[in-house]
This record gives C-alpha cells, sequence and structure tokens, in this order.
C-alpha cells in the first residue's frame, strides 16, 4: 500500500457534495489512476466507470498531458489574463472552436463548468443589452437541470436540494423535465414520448412575453440527475421555438462534450446548432481546471462595437485560459484526435447500449436509459429510504472494484472511451451480482 494514501486527519477537509460524516466514518479512499482503472487506498484495483467524474475522457495518467503541463510550468507557468495573451491560449481557442459545429467560432475561457455556465448566462444577457433589447432578463432553465454551483447556475438548475437553502435568482422560470418512468421505461437510445414536452416554451412564453426573456439553457443529456435522454425530437422543437422568439439556446455541454455521445458534441449528434455552448471536465481530460462558452459568431460580433479601447464584455477570471490548463487541453485534444475517441465511443455504443439493457430484469431494476457510453439504471426505492438501495449499490460496487456514479436511486456509468469491450462487460456483470444482494 501506498502510505501517502493514508491521510493524516479526515476531519478538517469539508468534502463537497458528500455525507462528511458517513463517509469520515467509512472512507472511500483513491491513491492512484492508470488507463481504465483507480488503485484505491488499501491497494485495490477498481474500474473506472464513470471516467471519474464524467471528465477522464481518455483514461487516466496519460503520459503526453503530463509532459505538456510540466514542460508549461517551466516555460511560461502563469500570463495575465487580462489586457495580455500568449501563443497557446489563442490556439486552444481556435483548435476548440474548429472541433464545435457551424459558426460556433469564438471561445472563453474558464475554469469549471459552473464557471463555463454563469459565464453563459452573462454573455446572454449582456447580448440583449448589446442590442438594446434590454428588458429580456428572464432566463429559463428546466426541473431536474443541473448547471453547477455558481448563483446563475443554481438558479437556472431545478435540483431543490441545491436551492432550497440559499436565495436563487429571481426571474427564472422552468421547462418540465422530460422523463417519464411510464412512457420511457427501458427505451434504448431516445425514447418516442415525449417531444411536446418543449411546447411548455411556448406557454411560457406566452405567459411572461418573448420581449422579456433572455435564453434557454438545457442539458442535452441531463447527466447528473440521473440521465435523462431528450425525447426524439424536443430538442429540435426547443431550438424552433426559441429562434422563432429571439431567445438565445444555451447548450450545456460539460458532461455530453468532448465524445462522450460519441461526437464531438451533443449539438453534433442531434444536429442543432446552440447560439452558446458551455463545455468543462473532458477539455483537458480532467487534468487541470478549465471550461469554456463557445458563441456563434453572431453574438461575439455584437459585443465587438463602441471603441476600440473599451474592454467589450467586462468578465473574466485570473485563471482565464491558465497556461497550464490550456497545455493539457492541447495535448487532450491531440489525444482525442490521434486515436480518434469519440468515433471509437460512437462505434462502442451499441454493444455499450446491449449490455446496459442486459440488466434489465435485474433485482430492482425499474429502468435502463443509454446514449452514447452513458447509460442508467434506475432502482425501485426502498420504501421511506430514497436513495438508499442505489447509495448500498455504489459503496459494494466500490468495495468490489467498480466505480459507478449514484444519485438518489439512479446508478449511472460513463466509462473512458478508451474502454474495451471485457470491460464493459466486467461492469455490468459485476453491478448485475450487486444487485443481487442491495
Ligand atoms: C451539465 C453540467 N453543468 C455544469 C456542471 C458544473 O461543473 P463544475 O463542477 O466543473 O463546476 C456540471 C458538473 O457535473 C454538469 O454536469
Amino acid at each position: 500500500m501506498d502510505e501517502t494514501a493514508r491521510p493524516n486527519d479526515l476531519e478538517t477537509y469539508w468534502m463537497p457534495f458528500t455525507a462528511n460524516r458517513q463517509f469520515k466514518a467509512q472512507p472511500r479512499l483513491m491513491a492512484s489512476a492508470e488507463g481504465m482503472y483507480y488503485r484505491s487506498g488499501d491497494g485495490r484495483k477498481i474500474l473506472d466507470g464513470t471516467a471519474g467524474l464524467w471528465c477522464v475522457n481518455a483514461g487516466h495518467a496519460r503520459r503526453e498531458i503530463a509532459d505538456a503541463i510540466r514542460k508549461q510550468v517551466l516555460t511560461l507557468d502563469y500570463s495575465p489574463a487580462f489586457q495580455m495573451g500568449y501563443a497557446a491560449v489563442f490556439e486552444a481557442a481556435s483548435r476548440v472552436a474548429a472541433l464545435s459545429p457551424g459558426d460556433l467560432d469564438h471561445v472563453f475561457f474558464v475554469n469549471s463548468g459552473s464557471e463555463a455556465v454563469d459565464t453563459a448566462l452573462k454573455i446572454a444577457l449582456a447580448y440583449h443589452r448589446m442590442k438594446g433589447d434590454g428588458a429580456r432578463t428572464r432566463l429559463i432553465g428546466r426541473e431536474r437541470g443541473y448547471h453547477g454551483v455558481g448563483f446563475g447556475g443554481m438558479s437556472v438548475g431545478g435540483i431543490a436540494g441545491n436551492r432550497k437553502l440559499y436565495a436563487a435568482m429571481p426571474g427564472v422560470d422552468y421547462l418540465p423535465h422530460t422523463f417519464d418512468l411510464a412512457r420511457q421505461a427501458f427505451s434504448r437510445g431516445q425514447p418516442e414520448w415525449g417531444a411536446h414536452l418543449a411546447d411548455e416554451l411556448e406557454r411560457i412564453v406566452a405567459l411572461h412575453d418573448a420581449s422579456t426573456i433572455a435564453a434557454v439553457i438545457v442539458e442535452p443529456v441531463a447527466g447528473s440527475t440521473g440521465v435523462l435522454v431528450p425525447p426524439k425530437g424536443y430538442l429540435e422543437r426547443l431550438k424552433t421555438i426559441c429562434d422563432k422568439h429571439g431567445i438565445l439556446l444555451i447548450f450545456d455541454e460539460v458532461i455530453t462534450g468532448f465524445g462522450r455521445l460519441g461526437a464531438p458534441f451533443a449539438a453534433d449528434l442531434f444536429g442543432i446548432l446552440p447560439d452558446l455552448l458551455c463545455c468543462a471536465k473532458g477539455l483537458t481530460n480532467g487534468t487541470v481546471p478549465m471550461g469554456g462558452v463557445i458563441v456563434r459568431k453572431f453574438i461575439y460580433d455584437a459585443f465587438m462595437t463602441g471603441p476600440d479601447s473599451a474592454i467589450e464584455f467586462a468578465h473574466g477570471y485570473t485563471y482565464s485560459g491558465h497556461p497550464v490548463a490550456v497545455a493539457a487541453a492541447l495535448a487532450t485534444l491531440e489525444i482525442y484526435a490521434r486515436e480518434d475517441l469519440f468515433n471509437r465511443a460512437k462505434s462502442l455504443a451499441p454493444y455499450w447500449e446491449e449490455a446496459a439493457h442486459g440488466l434489465k430484469g435485474a433485482p430492482g431494476v425499474i429502468d435502463i436509459r443509454n446514449l452514447g457510453l452513458i447509460a442508467g439504471l434506475e432502482l425501485e426505492p426502498i420504501p421511506g429510504k430514497p436513495g438508499a438501495r442505489a447509495f448500498d449499490a455504489y459503496r459494494k460496487c466500490f468495495e468490489r472494484g467498480l466505480l459507478v456514479r449514484q444519485t438518489s436511486d439512479i446508478i449511472a456509468l460513463s466509462p473512458p472511451l478508451i474502454v474495451e469491450k471485457a470491460q464493459i462487460d466486467e461492469m455490468f456483470g459485476l453491478l448485475a451480482e450487486v444487485l443481487k444482494t442491495c
């Protein structure tokens, strides 16, 4: 066992989105990672069924990324982000833009998914002001949406537990979520039922008037609330209604970006061009915090007015386009291209789907959902103990050498795109075994 894996003190670190007391009584510690596997603090090999937290798309410990990071620190460790630049950050923006569909051709770099979302919301609000349409201040999110933990992202997010202790921003309305167990259970890929739920946007527009609405933000596939795949035709309708009313459409692709669905972005897969696209996670293969907002040309152009000496968008972070993150991103994008990982995900997706749906009939499983290399298994809740069954499964999987993700009574899987078929079998095989005991 690696001695450095044993913490001196479990108490002081206040862990994020964690049941601190429960965890500290029975900690689950990671010590190292390589390829498809973690090594736990007690020396066990753990198959990574979740690409860390949906971010390690090229697998762990990629030498090219490590080398690029090291080299960058010794060459230019930091460069002021405001009124100053360096070559690689422009190259990174060009590469990201080149990967993005349509005229999503300008990139604002940030440090996380949450920052990407808050930045996108601010761009949307400012865009309308720039166009002389300053009454468009309302934002539309969706129930069961997760857009990070900034005040903007939390406010447009639709997870009650993440909002109830804080004053969410006013001026936000919500689309209904798209999930219906009775009508969609065990759909393979996109459910047939539910496109009409996008029409709820018309109702919201009728209520508030389009002239007050700045933007709609959705995850093309909701990840954090348990893999909610959009019904066939739903996103298309949303796009049409947004365009009709001059409302900007923001895709939050923090999870779906960088090959997760077997295409660079969900926007490519669905053939729908959002006006702004948020990304993070897979951008650096999870190695260095980084995110970005990719915007269409007309949005960038709207800001490029007024005197040349004016700062067009009063927004940014000390670490926007941080050299080390940029070095990691460039090395990551290089790996994705060289190893053709997005197409690899695409070609594995049918096998993945088959393996996931092989768990139909397993004890407690009431739904299985999938798209690209994402799968969600919904379990029958134990009466009076919501989430307990899936947490039990999560814990037992970890004990037996598999990392899955649990939210309420849903188990989500989203492996690195380098996953082998045998490892897919291993994941679902082990999960099936574990479910017999939960
Ligand atoms: C869709 C989506 N948006 C935003 C975020 C927030 O990203 P971060 O945790 O990097 O702030 C996440 C994180 O899981 C996410 O899934």
